[in-house]
């Protein structure tokens, strides 16, 4: 079997050196290259195995090889062991042979067709009735957020609209402490306070603490409400408490907030998130700090959010490839929540929710023109798999940084301990990055692929799984010039362009269209009617997806951290009592067959 492989390797050898020959052109020659390296690896590998009646041979062989091959270099290209084998075999014309330049491009890799015609807009209109008309003295609206650091600034975008809605004052919200992701930071220790609350002053009454009633601080009456709640849903569920009890705090507070509102409303949404939250100086100056660097090694770059690591890929319930020992790690994680059913990994793969491994990252970024001189700077916590999983991606692309190579440790040292301190420190560099490219559709990547269509439709990634799947499995069957034709087909309207998304779809964060305005002064929303959503049946399908917390979890088409069980939250009883339970029975029925 070897030796029938390693006759062909050399036929294939003698056969390519003639088609070279033959050919006298270059362009095959970066390809060929590849193939060599391809080989002199193959045949590194193989000589351990089969040295003891094959050496004299292989060595001949070797010496073959060298002569018309350039040995490889740290900088050579990736060329997987099986597609060379595979194709060898079969069918000589169809190599798969990954290139080291990005191939010539009809355009600019580094910024989006027409995104200057398009800006954020967030002004309020002359209808929007300011704090000082609509605050009420003794309505106090307090929550707390939960998840990581993009779950809760979702949370803290919306709180600001419920105040607004309920015409509240909000206290400064609370941060999830006991999440997965355990960091201890209160909230001015990440987001500058002092700047939150003047900036938003014309639109809603921001306090840092609740006051005193008679040297006694209130006591909110604690509530829950369920996802993607609209407007009707707080003034019916919420406002009642709120003007018995002077101050609610609703728990857990992430998505709670319909997609679809009035259009100053979500212009209000995006004041908040893009303009008034912002964090505290020292991770602002850090994070500038790492984008600098990352500018002074290169004119452009590539910040990725890889995110392949194990609560990720055990949610998701992908097969990596990883046999038992992978099925058995990630079986451990996924156990944490208790509402997933056996994982199927076809199928999920299938429905492109299963991340794409590092490796064909780095074949899509390369398909869509982007050249092994390009540098990348990697978001990420650690990688599933390890270096051997991230092999592949440094080898297309070995201008690889992150945080922990581009910083000193000592850097680092205020921000390392706190996972919501990171986190901010990658948001930052992903969004001063020239391209952004996801590889999921957790809350980091849509907070920040919001951001960036607000600031100018920075081009942002994401790899449109469903299809490139398919393209994966059969990348051994075609050369890469058709693999890379098919990534850039497969790829048109996710890469963040004006316009991608379906008016009405998607989530706001993620696609803040009421805020993005057209160059000629027209607003991309086809008509203007006061109320940004086009079906009713959305609207209901809005109100009953947030009942059954346990079906959102399941299912859920975008991933979200949202979908954390806090195992080591114990979950508060509701101090509501039995008549107010049954109070809110109508009102459940009420929002059904809104
Ligand atoms: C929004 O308001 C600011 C100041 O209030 C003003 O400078 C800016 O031009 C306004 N933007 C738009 C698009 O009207
Ligand atoms: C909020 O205040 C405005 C202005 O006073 C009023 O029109 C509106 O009905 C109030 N809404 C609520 C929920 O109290
Ligand atoms: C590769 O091509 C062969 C024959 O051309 C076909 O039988 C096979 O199914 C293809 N494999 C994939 C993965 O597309
Ligand atoms: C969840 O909680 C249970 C019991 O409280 C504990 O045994 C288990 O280790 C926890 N799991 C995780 C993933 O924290
Ligand atoms: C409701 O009240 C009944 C009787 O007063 C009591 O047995 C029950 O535990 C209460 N349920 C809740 C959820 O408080």
């Amino acid at each position: 079997m070897m030796l029938t492989n390693l006759k062909e390797l050399i036929f294939s050898l003698k056969m390519k050196r003639k088609r070279r020959e033959r050919n006298h052109n270059n362009i095959l020659l970066h390809g060929s290259n590849d193939f060599c390296i391809g080989l002199n690896r193959v045949l590194w590998r193989k000589r351990h195995r089969i040295f003891s009646f094959v050496s004299g041979c292989l060595i001949l062989l070797f010496f073959a090889v060298s002569v018309f091959c350039p040995p490889p270099t740290a900088n050579n290209h990736f060329l997987p062991l099986h597609s060379l084998m595979r194709t060898v075999e079969s069918n000589f014309d169809a190599v798969f042979q990954v290139p080291g330049t990005g191939g010539n491009l009809d355009h600019d890799l580094w910024s989006s067709r027409r995104s200057k015609f398009f800006y954020g807009c967030s002004n309020a209109s002359e209808m929007f009735q300011t704090a000082d008309v609509k605050t009420h003295p003794n309505r106090y609206l307090l929550i707390s957020t939960s998840g990581g650091l993009n779950q809760q600034r979702t949370g803290i975008v919306d709180s600001v609209v419920a105040a607004y809605i309920l015409n509240a004052t909000l206290v400064i919200p609370k941060l999830d402490q006991r999440s997965y992701w355990k960091d201890s930071s209160g909230f001015a220790e990440i987001f500058n306070v002092d700047r939150f609350i003047s900036s938003l002053s014309r639109d809603v009454r921001i306090v840092k603490a609740l006051p005193l009633v008679g040297g006694k601080p209130w006591i909110p009456r604690r509530m829950s409400l369920p996802r993607k709640c609209n407007e009707k849903c707080y003034l019916n569920r919420v406002l009642p408490v709120l003007i018995k009890k002077n101050a609610v705090e609703l728990r857990k507070f992430d998505y709670r907030l319909s997609n679809r509102l009035e259009i100053d409303l979500q212009k209000l949404r995006c004041r908040v998130n893009y303009h008034a939250l912002t964090f505290t100086d020292p991770i602002l100056n850090m994070g500038r700090l790492l984008v600098e660097r990352m500018k002074m090694k290169t004119k452009h770059f590539i910040a990725l959010h890889l995110r392949f690591e194990p609560d990720m890929l055990a949610f998701t319930g992908c097969d990596y490839g990883g046999g038992e020992k992978e099925r058995k790690e990630l079986g451990a994680i996924r156990k944490r929540w208790k509402t997933l059913h056996s994982s199927n990994p076809a199928k999920m793969r299938r429905q492109g929710r299963c991340p794409l491994t590092p490796e064909e990252i780095g074949l899509m970024l390369r398909a869509l023109g982007f050249g092994s001189d390009v540098h990348i700077y990697v978001a990420s916590g650690e990688v599933y798999g390890g270096e051997e999983r991230l092999a592949p991606l440094k080898a297309l692309f070995p201008n690889y940084h992150s945080k922990e190579t581009i910083a000193t440790e000592e850097e680092l040292a205020p921000f390392s301990k706190f996972s919501g301190r990171m986190a901010a420190l990658d948001y930052i560099v992903c969004d001063g990055s020239d391209v952004f490219v996801s590889n999921n559709n957790g809350n980091m990547a849509r907070m920040l692929a919001g951001r960036r269509r607000y600031f100018g439709h920075k081009p942002t990634i994401r790899p449109n799984a469903k299809k490139l799947y398919k393209l994966f499995l059969a990348r051994n069957n075609m050369t890469w010039d058709e693999f890379a034709t098919q990534v850039k087909a497969f790829q048109i309207g996710f890469m963040g362009a004006p316009k991608e998304v379906k008016p009405g779809r998607g989530e706001f964060h993620e696609n803040p269209r009421s805020c993005i305005c057209e160059a000629g002064g027209t607003e991309t929303i086809k008509k203007q009617t006061p109320v940004d959503y086009n079906a009713n049946e959305n609207n209901i399908r809005d109100a009953t997806e947030g009942t059954d917390e346990q079906e959102t979890a399941e299912d859920d088409p975008d991933w979200t951290d949202a979908e954390y069980l806090d195992n080591n939250t114990k979950e508060l009883p509701d101090t509501d009592n039995n008549a107010s339970n049954k109070h809110e029975q109508p009102e459940v029925e009420m929002l059904f067959s809104d």
